[in-house]
């Protein structure tokens, strides 16, 4: 699978994922302003590889000669939960007073990393599972986009489905749907597929129907920032799912590179939480779903405590142990 964003002849390329399922398309932003309206639309979207993205970003303004600084606070601020994104940025301004090819090489580390990071720590995450689920092969559920599309390459949470899979020990993936903006239904599937696991969407709400049934050996979810604590931002609804599986004594594992730990956020509850459109609610593929001026709470993340979580896993190993 190629990378889901890269640096080709003086832009940066990413895989389109509003296009997805339905068609497989590279986009080229050759601007910030590009950028930055990609990543709201969600063309980029994930924590890792918003990380990428905000480093790239950086490197796209130093080449071009923008004011470099101001630039780079646009991208940061595109969007607030992800710590990734301010962490790329960040580090790529490093190298500004050496230069833009400086920029540019530090970035491209960057994304060398984050293939790694998640490698190892998906390694290190699938045997957390092993150790704390009997049955073989596993059933896993899985939650928002974690694969591929959500980093450079290969995946967290799903990056441990790949490890355990190439051992021959998944029997299925339960796949929630992900509501509103259906990055498991669109992109987890397709990736599912692509790789030839079995799979089955749900809807989110069906996901503690399935525990209390016994069809679900592990939880296992991505992050967008982990606070000190180890309370972890993800998608919204993975609360629900770890106060589901608390209650069902399923494992629950979160999988994340450490450029996703926020050490100077000492609590889940000063996690800057996105809140997006109302249209995302009130609308279905362009057509009117809700009265009108429907007033909505669309909460793009929450906040996960860590008593809720079997295990937080990095490329280091298991978070705070
Ligand atoms: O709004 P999104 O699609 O960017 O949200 C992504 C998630 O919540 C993922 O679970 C998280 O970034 C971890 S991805 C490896």
């Amino acid at each position: 699978m190629r990378r889901t964003i890269d640096w080709a002849d003086g832009a940066i390329v990413i895989v389109d994922q509003v296009a997805l399922p339905g068609e497989y398309r590279i986009l080229t932003l050759r601007t910030v302003t590009e950028l930055v309206d990609a990543i709201q639309r969600l063309a980029v979207r994930g924590a890792p590889a918003l990380g990428a993205a905000g480093a790239l970003g950086v490197a796209l303004a130093a080449r071009q000669g923008d004011d470099v600084r101001a630039e780079a606070e646009r991208i940061a601020h595109a969007r607030p939960t992800a710590v990734n994104l301010a962490w790329g940025v960040s580090r790529a301004l490093t190298q500004l007073p050496h230069g833009a090819d400086a920029v540019l090489a530090e970035a491209q580390s960057m994304l060398d990393e984050d293939e790694q990071r998640n490698h190892t720590a998906s390694a290190h995450a699938a045997e957390v599972v092993l150790d704390a689920c009997p049955r073989r092969p596993l059933r896993l559920l899985s939650h928002c986009n974690t694969g591929h599309l959500a980093t450079v390459s290969w995946g967290t949470a799903l990056g441990v489905v790949w490890h355990l899979h190439e051992r021959g020990l998944v029997e299925s993936v339960l796949v929630d749907e992900t509501r509103p903006l259906l990055q498991g239904s669109r992109l987890t599937a397709w990736e599912l597929e692509q790789a030839g696991v079995p799979y089955r969407v749900q809807p989110d709400g069906a996901a503690a129907t399935a525990m209390a049934r016994g069809l679900v050996d592990c939880v296992l979810v991505g992050a967008d920032r982990i606070a000190a604590n180890g309370d972890v931002a993800n998608k919204i609804g993975t609360y629900s799912l770890a106060i589901a599986a608390a209650h069902h004594q399923v494992p629950f594992v979160v999988v994340a590179p450490t450029s996703t730990v926020d050490k100077a956020i000492a609590t889940g509850a000063d996690i800057t939480i996105e809140e997006r459109a109302a249209t995302e609610l009130t609308e279905f593929g362009g057509t009117q779903i809700a009265p009108k001026g429907s007033a909505v709470f669309n909460p793009a993340f929450d906040v996960t405590p860590h008593a809720l979580i079997t295990a937080v896993v990095t490329e280091d190993g298991v978070f705070g142990s």
